[in-house]
């Protein structure tokens, strides 16, 4: 028995020492040690001897599988070694070599824009408010004083999707649905995307605005030009000059447009305020007393002004571009400009 196992060690780890390959040692280890391998054949045979024989042969046998198995285990992990030291030879990072430019997100222009419009009314106590995009004829147009047939409705061509329901041409039915909830004293200033049939370079079928309106007794037409100066001045500068033109909305009386001084020409006359020197920013108003009567508000005792912008008509100024339309065509090489 030990003269057989002594040639069965020399054979097998002569085989482990030829070996060529992980493959090879391991079909060397399954040809010796595995469960019908040539050791394993031998430990069957110990049936057939007993007592001191039998222990003998086994602690031989034992032996021998343990010395096989421990030669086994240098050889494959000299085999992984090698396989390791060839990788990170062939894997060397080149630290050497520029790296990969990594674009962190940012705040779309328009975003951008409208956060800093928010940031200037939230300091003046004005609070946010919403309304729905999808929204009923009554309040966009009814209730802010543009019954059916009206001319005024003209002015803003409409995407219907049923009947009596249309997508909002203007963040003012936010004021009809604010008003109905709650009572004076309010400043109220409501963020949101509108949609109009319109397409070129200063018009786009979707775009965002602005509404602000404050209310409570006494509000007059100094307080709509101070807060709306004011505004102007944090978001183009102190040095703006800002002009009032009267003008018509359906939904305040008095009305006015507000123009601010060319902020690309200082008011020399250039392209893109048509030669005038002045650019027009928004609409604005004193509330309407038909508004106030459609949400039971006595218009005896409350006044209220209101306004809305363009959010896009102020980018462009703020960031010289001249066609409206690129803000939302998401060319990353425009947007990354920002
Ligand atoms: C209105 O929408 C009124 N609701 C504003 C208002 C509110 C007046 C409260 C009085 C009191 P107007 O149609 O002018 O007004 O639109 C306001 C602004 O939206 C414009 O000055 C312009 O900046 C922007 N605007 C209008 N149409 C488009 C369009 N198609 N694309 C981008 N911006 C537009």
């Amino acid at each position: 028995m030990r003269e057989r196992l002594d040639r069965l060690l020399k054979e097998a780890l002569s085989e482990l020492g030829n070996a060529a390959s992980k493959e090879a040692a391991l079909q060397v280890k399954a040809k010796y040690l595995g469960r019908k391998g040539e050791l394993s054949s031998l430990l069957k045979e110990l049936a057939s001897l007993t007592g001191d024989d039998k222990r003998g042969a086994g602690e031989l046998i034992n032996n021998a599988k343990n010395s096989l198995e421990a030669a086994v285990g240098v050889r494959l992990s000299g085999f992984d070694e090698k396989e390791m030291a060839e990788r990170l030879s062939a894997e060397r990072v080149d630290v050497t070599l520029p790296g990969r430019c990594v674009y962190p997100g940012k705040l779309h222009p328009v975003t951008q824009v409208l956060s800093e419009v928010e940031e200037i009314f939230l300091n003046l106590g004005f609070t946010i408010a919403e309304g729905p995009e999808v929204e009923l004829d009554s309040y966009n147009f009814e209730a802010l004083n543009i019954p059916k047939d009206h001319p005024a409705r003209d002015m803003q061509d409409t995407f219907y999707v049923s009947g009596d329901v249309l997508l909002r041409t203007h963040t003012s039915p936010v004021q009809i649905r604010v008003m109905e909830r709650a009572a004076p004293p309010l400043r109220v200033i409501a963020p949101g995307t509108v949609y109009r049939r319109d397409s070129d370079i200063t018009h786009t079928p979707m775009f965002h605005q602005v509404e602000g309106f404050m209310v409570d007794e006494g509000v007059t037409f100094a307080n709509l030009k101070a807060v709306l100066t004011h505004f102007l001045h944090r978001l183009f500068g102190e040095k703006t000059s800002v002009r009032f033109r009267p003008s018509f909305f359906p939904f305040t009386e008095p009305s006015a447009e507000v123009d601010i001084r060319c902020v690309i020409c200082s008011g020399k006359g250039c392209r893109v305020c048509k030669g005038s020197g002045w650019l027009e920013i928004l609409g604005a108003g004193m509330i309407h007393p038909n508004v106030f009567k459609s949400v039971n508000y006595d218009y005896e005792k409350f006044s209220g002004f209101a306004f809305g912008l363009g959010i896009e008509r102020i980018a462009m100024l703020k960031f010289g571009i001249d066609d409206l339309r690129l803000f939302f065509e998401n060319d990353l090489r425009f947007l990354r400009q920002f």
